[in-house]
Formats: structure tokens, C-alpha cells, sequence
């Protein structure tokens, strides 16, 4: 669908000193750092984040963090705002990530907390949804992705909603080489954008851009974004090399 540019997210999670993020970046650059097609976003760790955005300074490539503090500033040992991840250029930020709701105890209610910072700041968030294996099996999938995006978008306005984009990550698929089938995932991405219509209106869910995640590489990729919902990839394991990340890249733009 031409009306949705197509987004390919690479989420580095906690791997890539500084240099070894240049170094990639660079890689990376020297091959689409001016592609138009698709919307590229680069999420390194906070500690490579400056020296990620130099690389790409000039380029349409853009830089984005794995998480966020709602509040402004204050004693919140560990922690970085809003203000602090703008200061470095950044533009996007994934927030409600499964890793950080497993390991991390994030709640919807934190999560929503994130996001209206995220979008008060001016920041896009990648807004990560999905469910467990137990709760595929369980047959709750469907609930389970009202409950995080309902929770996760609660106050975002109508002028805010085509400035998220929705990640939807079936936890069993991430990190695991299980992906969803393109039928599993079409299925999900089509109810998330039914409850965008129900909370926004037909004309601006049609706008917000909804990415699948886990376990997409460039052998599963074209499949998966040539389907009706789908608008993109949140890549994790094959964001970790240029060559595969490139090819996502590709696949992206051929199905665009
Ligand atoms: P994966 O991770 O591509 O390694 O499965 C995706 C993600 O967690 O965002």
C-alpha cells in the first residue's frame, strides 16, 4: 500500500560497543544512507546513541533509543528523559519492548506513561505489543494485543496517533527463529488497525504505520511485508550485521 511508507527499525538491544556501532552504521550508510523509499531508523544503546547520530549526520537514516523515562529529570538513578535522548538528535524511541516488560516489570499504565512523554517531547514512539506462547496457546492473543495497545496509547490524541508507530512482536517468535506465519501476523496487524479505526477513525488508522518483529530476516522478509498490514520490520538479531540489514531494507523497498 503506497499510502504507508514502509519502516525498517533495527532494535541492536544490548550488543554494539560505540565503535562497533560506527562501524556498522558506516556499513550501513555507505550503501542507503540516502534511501528514500523507506523509513530507517538506527536504535543503539544509549551509550553508543552520539556517537551513532555523528555517523548519520547528513543522512536520512534516522536514530532512535530502546526505552525512556516519562519524567522530565530527577532522581531517577539509571535513567534518561526525553530532553536528554532530543539533545542527541534522536527522533524515535521503542517503548514497551517484551524484554523490558519480562525482565523489567514495565506495566501498560508505565508504558502509556513513556508514550505520552515520548510524543509531548516530540519523539515518535515504536510502541511494541504481543503475546506469549502461553497466551497464544491460551487462544487470548487477540485480548492480549487490545490490552497493550489500548493501554499503550490511553490520552494520545487524534493529532498524535500517525506520529506512533505500533510494533507488533509475538514474544514466542522473537530472538527464537520462530516467525509468525504471514497469516498469524497479517491477522493481528489487521485487528490492530480495526482498533486504531474504533479509536481514531477509518482516515487516520489507515496513516499509523504497524511493523511485525521476531525473528524477520531477509528469507522471510518479502513475504511478510507484501501483506495488506504489515508496514515494516522491527529487526533485531538480523539488524546486528549490515549485509542482512541492507537486504531487509531492500525487501522493504521492492514490496513498497
Ligand atoms: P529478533 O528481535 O529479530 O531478534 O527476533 C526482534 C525484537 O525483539 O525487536
Amino acid at each position: 500500500m503506497t499510502l504507508r511508507r514502509k519502516v525498517i527499525a533495527g532494535n541492536w538491544k544490548m550488543n554494539k560497543t560505540a565503535a562497533d556501532g560506527v562501524a556498522l552504521t558506516k556499513d550501513i550508510v555507505a550503501e542507503i544512507g540516502r534511501e528514500a523509499t523507506v523509513d530507517i531508523v538506527l536504535c543503539p544503546p544509549f551509550t553508543a546513541l552520539e556517537s551513532v547520530g555523528r555517523a548519520l549526520e547528513g543522512q536520512s537514516i534516522k536514530l532512535g533509543a530502546q526505552n525512556m523515562h516519562p519524567e522530565k529529570s530527577g532522581a531517577y538513578t539509571g535513567e534518561t528523559s526525553a530532553e536528554m535522548l532530543r539533545s542527541l538528535f534522536v527522533t524515535h524511541v521503542i517503548l514497551g519492548h517484551s524484554e523490558r516488560r519480562t525482565y523489567f516489570a514495565e506495566t501498560d499504565a508505565f508504558i502509556n506513561k513513556k508514550v505520552v512523554a515520548a510524543l509531548a517531547n516530540q519523539l515518535k514512539p515504536i510502541l511494541c505489543v504481543g503475546e506469549t506462547l502461553a497466551e497464544r496457546e491460551a487462544g487470548s492473543t487477540l485480548a492480549v494485543v487490545q490490552r497493550h495497545t489500548e493501554g499503550g496509547l490511553a490520552g494520545v490524541t487524534a493529532e498524535q496517533i500517525t506520529s506512533v508507530i505500533i510494533a507488533y512482536e509475538p514474544v514466542w517468535a522473537i530472538g527464537t527463529g520462530k516467525v509468525a506465519t504471514t497469516a498469524q501476523a497479517q491477522e493481528v496487524h489487521a485487528f490492530i488497525r480495526d482498533l486504531l479505526t474504533k479509536l481514531y477513525g477509518a482516515p487516520l488508522a489507515q496513516k499509523v504505520r504497524i511493523l511485525y518483529g521476531g525473528s524477520m530476516k531477509p528469507a522471510n522478509a518479502a513475504e511478510l511485508l507484501t501483506q495488506k498490514d504489515i508496514d515494516g520490520g522491527l529487526i533485531g538479531g538480523a539488524s546486528l550485521e549490515a549485509r542482512s540489514f541492507i537486504d531487509l531494507v531492500k525487501a522493504a523497498d521492492a514490496a513498497s
